[in-house]
């Protein structure tokens, strides 16, 4: 057999190599943030004004849905499996990741899982339009007839992220270079491994969900409808046992990407090291136990309102914990503000606003006048969006001169910095005050008492959006024609700090098999 890349096409789809299916995951990832994007764009272009314009409001339904489970399942969670493919294996001084071969399939069958999903929208019977919640019986009973496609779509995603977690827990415990313990391992490395013990715990339970839906609709079983001796109610405890879990899963790598760019620009060592760690398990620990915040509506009894009440509060603890070390981290520092640093300042200050928030609505009792109204979306868009944006934008501006050896454009960088600050903040801070007003999530049409704060979150949309075209553009010319760099010393100050472990295989070649020990 001969030996050495393949050429072409055929070097992407049959790639063993972890940095080449980093690069897939990312600019999948980044399509599929184009993607959701756009459908938010006809959102807030419905929302512009009262009345209906542009769509019609089934369409409506199904923007708000595929919006969610893509931004979800396909922009975020792939994109910190592509930063985890590209920068565990550096940082922990391995070869490759333990299962390249499983890493190749765990990325190429997630492009199908989300052509089945989307290609719903040109099917009769329209997309999946029950909220990316997809609650029983809006998602069994009432559910448009192309839903077994989205059942099948949901359940590919999540073999992807198995086989995705698998392969890291793999990979940190077995083939960390001599000398790297489990508590010198970098922050990323630390937060990714708890990361994927929490998808490999809730992924089944989604899987649950969906195979409970798929009988419910095809084999006349009725886990989820009363008439049959079920409870629709059931649903929603499955699914947010995976749900909130899922929260963390997302931002839990992120906070492993800030906690290396923080210390990197303030030319400190991350501050309570040890304190992070223990704060990402114990969050991770508390991530299972508080589902059903989202459900004080559903009739529970008074003790498990409040069970669930201060179990959530309790998460404020090592959260504080964390926001306290990075701050502890800038403190004193020699800091400098380059477009990552900016990225991840904003990122501790809108996912403190979004906590806060999050506090609100664990008040059992207020809960009630907040729940399903746009203070929740609000709420979690502080939270995924600078959570899981903000931190991945931050990512890319810091390790894209490592991976292809070209610096990006500083200037242009903190313009899309700024524009997508102020932006994303137009967007969604209005957005508390429409929901304490009374307005609903998930309505293609409000009362007029809406108008203005619509029109303005409408305005900051866009602005939002038009920010990424920037982004990509710099991306793109960095990667074309950005101006070489010479590691380790991308940044002044910088030594020592970036990477513990540096062995980088050559880009372009197959890794050798790692060594059984
Ligand atoms: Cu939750």
């Amino acid at each position: 057999m001969a030996h050495g890349p393949a050429k072409g096409i055929g070097r992407w789809l049959f790639t063993t190599n972890h940095k080449d299916i980093g690069t897939l995951y990312l600019w999948f990832s980044f399509a599929m943030f184009l993607l959701g994007g756009t459908f938010a764009m006809v959102i807030r272009a419905e929302l512009f004004q009262p009345g209906m314009q542009l769509i019609k409001p089934e369409f409506f339904n199904q923007m708000t849905t595929m919006h969610g489970l893509v931004m979800v399942f396909g922009a975020i969670m792939p994109a910190f499996v592509g930063l985890a493919n590209w920068l565990i294996p550096m940082m922990i001084g391995a070869p490759d990741m333990a299962l390249p071969r499983m890493n190749n399939l765990s990325f190429w069958i997630l492009p199908f899982g989300f052509s089945l999903l989307a290609s719903t929208l040109f099917m009769e019977g329209g997309g999946p339009n029950f909220g990316w919640t997809f609650y029983a019986p809006l998602s069994t009973t009432y559910a448009p007839s192309t839903v077994n496609y989205f059942i099948f779509g949901m359940h590919i995603i999540g073999a992807s992220s198995i086989m995705g977690s698998i392969n890291i827990i793999a990979t940190v415990l077995n083939m960390r270079a001599p000398g790297m313990t489990l508590m010198k391992m970098p922050m990323f490395v630390w937060t990714w491994l708890i990361t994927a013990f929490l998808l490999i715990a809730v992924m089944p339970v989604l899987a649950g969900a969906v195979t409970m839906m798929l009988m419910d609709i095809n084999f006349g079983t009725s886990f989820f409808d009363a008439a049959g001796g079920g409870d629709p109610v059931l649903f929603q405890h499955v699914f947010w046992f995976f749900g909130h879990p899922e929260v963390y899963i997302i931002v839990l790598p992120a906070f492993g990407v800030i906690s290396h760019i923080i210390p990197t620009f303030s030319r400190k060592p991350l501050f309570g090291y040890s304190s992070m760690v223990y704060a990402t398990a114990s969050i991770a620990f508390l991530s299972f136990i508080v589902w059903a915040h989202h459900m004080f509506l559903v009739g529970m009894p008074i003790g498990g309102e409040l069970y669930f009440m201060y179990a959530t509060m309790l998460i404020a603890v090592p959260t504080a914990a964390k926001v306290f070390n990075w701050i502890s981290t800038m403190f004193r520092g020699s800091i400098s503000y380059e477009t990552p640093m900016l990225f991840a300042i904003a990122f501790v200050v809108l996912f403190t606003i979004g906590g806060f928030t999050g506090l609100m609505l664990a008040i059992a009792a207020a809960d009630v006048q907040y729940h399903d109204s746009y203070f929740v979306v609000a709420h979690f868009h502080y939270v995924m969006v600078a959570g899981a944006v903000f931190s991945g934008t931050a990512a890319v501006y810091y390790w894209l001169p490592k991976w292809c050896g070209r610096m990006y454009n500083e200037t242009m960088g903190k313009v899309q910095f700024w524009i997508s600050f102020i932006g994303f903040n137009i967007t969604f801070f209005p957005q508390h005050f429409l929901g304490l007003a009374g307005m609903p999530r998930r309505y293609a049409d409000y009362a007029l008492q809406f108008s203005d704060w619509n029109m303005i979150s409408s305005i900051g949309a866009f602005i939002y959006g038009a920010s990424q075209l920037l982004f990509i553009f710099n991306v793109i010319r960095t990667i074309r024609s950005g101006t070489p760099v010479s590691e380790p010393k991308t940044w002044e100050g910088a030594e020592g700090l970036e990477w513990t472990v540096a062995t980088p295989a050559p880009y372009h070649t197959f890794a050798t098999p790692p060594e059984v020990k």
